[in-house]
């Protein structure tokens, strides 16, 4: 039973117990008075009945408004109890959706400020905690950062004399400049990622031609000569958004192509099929695929899938896909994987954005 019908129901209760005392007393009471005093004032039967029947009468009119006014009392005040119940629901759900800095107004009842005041001091330390590991992660990259430059400079004038090497001092510098490569994007999607967490990403937005965004892209990425299906109806679609970040989901997309995918991919581009005003960036390998019980787990962080785990630690974090939700999230657009739609295997994500709907068609 909820708060409010108890509430509701005492209140009721109240009201009915108090009225059925009053009822009974006053009525045996009057009765018994009069009985008494009968001969000695000379009351007629008739009289004594109908002095009776009035009494009776007002008292059940005073026990329905009694009952009435408790029920009214009740549902004042149980709304008046709830009301602050609501608001800390809606906060906590606000502070759940990463609002950290929601907080609860005081009121002016000091039973309820006690609760209040531990909910605000809960959510203070909860913002400070969350903003101190974001804040850690983020410094942790930049001190990386340097050390990382320093060593990829170093490698850089190695390589230059790499000839004058011997072979095995050869293979070993060529081990050095991949792991150096590797550990150097692992930091930059940190700190992006932790910019992200920070709250502190800001789009660099400009008016881009979907076709040349993508071509530039796929020549960025680790296959250059990616095949690109162009729909005649996207030729002249234009998106409001951030070119670096855009050309990174695409190049990232081709990469997982080329490291899970089977290394064969193809980039279509074409209007939406069931939102007017967006359009369709796909990225399709024809590798094993991604399991459904695998489609929503790999957009997270350091999560990576199964087959990626066997191959061994040479290759990604698990960072890839989960940057490439965040800047897709903030195109306002959105990103899933699912089987492809002919009838080769393999995989194919897509990207959802908006475009400017005049374009589109
Ligand atoms: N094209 C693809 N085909 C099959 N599996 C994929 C594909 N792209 C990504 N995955 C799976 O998703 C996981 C997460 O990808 P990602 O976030 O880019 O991390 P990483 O590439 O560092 O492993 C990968 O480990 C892989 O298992
Ligand atoms: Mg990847």
């Amino acid at each position: 039973m909820g708060v409010r019908t108890r509430i509701l129901l005492t209140f009721l209760v109240g009201a009915l117990v108090l009225s059925g005392v009053l009822f009974f007393f006053t009525y045996t009471l009057t009765r018994s008075n009069l009985r008494e005093r009968e001969g000695e004032l000379g009351l007629s039967n008739q009289l004594i009945a109908e002095t009776l029947g009035s009494v009776r009468a007002s008292l059940i009119l005073a026990t329905v408004i009694t009952v009435l006014v408790g029920l009214m009392l009740g549902i004042v005040s149980s709304e008046r109890v709830v009301r602050p119940l609501a608001g800390a629901a809606d906060a906590a759900r606000a502070i759940a959706d990463g609002r950290l800095d929601t907080r609860l107004e005081p009121t002016d009842d000091p039973d309820l400020n006690a609760l209040t005041d531990s909910f605000n001091d809960m959510v203070a330390r909860l913002q400070d905690r969350v903003e101190r590991d974001a804040r850690f992660a983020s410094d942790v990259s930049h001190e990386l950062r340097s050390p990382l430059m320093t060593l990829a400079a170093s490698v850089e004038v190695m390589l230059s004399r790499r000839d004058e090497l011997p072979e095995r001092g050869q293979a070993a510098l060529d081990l050095l400049v991949a792991d150096v490569a590797r550990f150097s994007g692992l930091v930059e999607d940190l700190l992006e990622i932790s910019r992200y967490d920070a709250g502190a990403v800001r789009l660099t937005r400009d008016e881009l031609q979907i076709s040349e965004l993508v071509q530039q892209a796929v020549l960025a990425s680790s296959m250059p000569r990616t095949a690109i299906q162009l729909d005649e109806r996207c030729r002249e679609t234009r998106i409001h958004g951030d070119r670096r970040r855009l050309a990174r989901v695409v190049a990232n997309l081709i990469d997982n192509a080329r490291t899970h995918g089977g290394g064969n991919a193809t980039v279509k581009v074409q209007p939406a099929d069931d939102s007017a005003g967006h359009v369709w960036i796909s990225v399709e390998d024809s590798g094993e695929g991604v399991p459904e019980s695998d489609a929503e787990r790999i957009f997270e962080r350091f999560s990576r899938g199964a087959g990626a785990s066997k191959r061994g630690t040479s290759e990604g974090a698990g960072l890839g896909l989960a940057l490439v939700r965040e800047h897709v999230r903030l195109h306002g657009g959105r990103i899933w994987v699912e089987p492809r739609r002919d009838a080769s295997t393999g995989a194919r994500f897509v990207v959802e954005l908006p475009c400017d709907a005049s374009s589109s068609h």
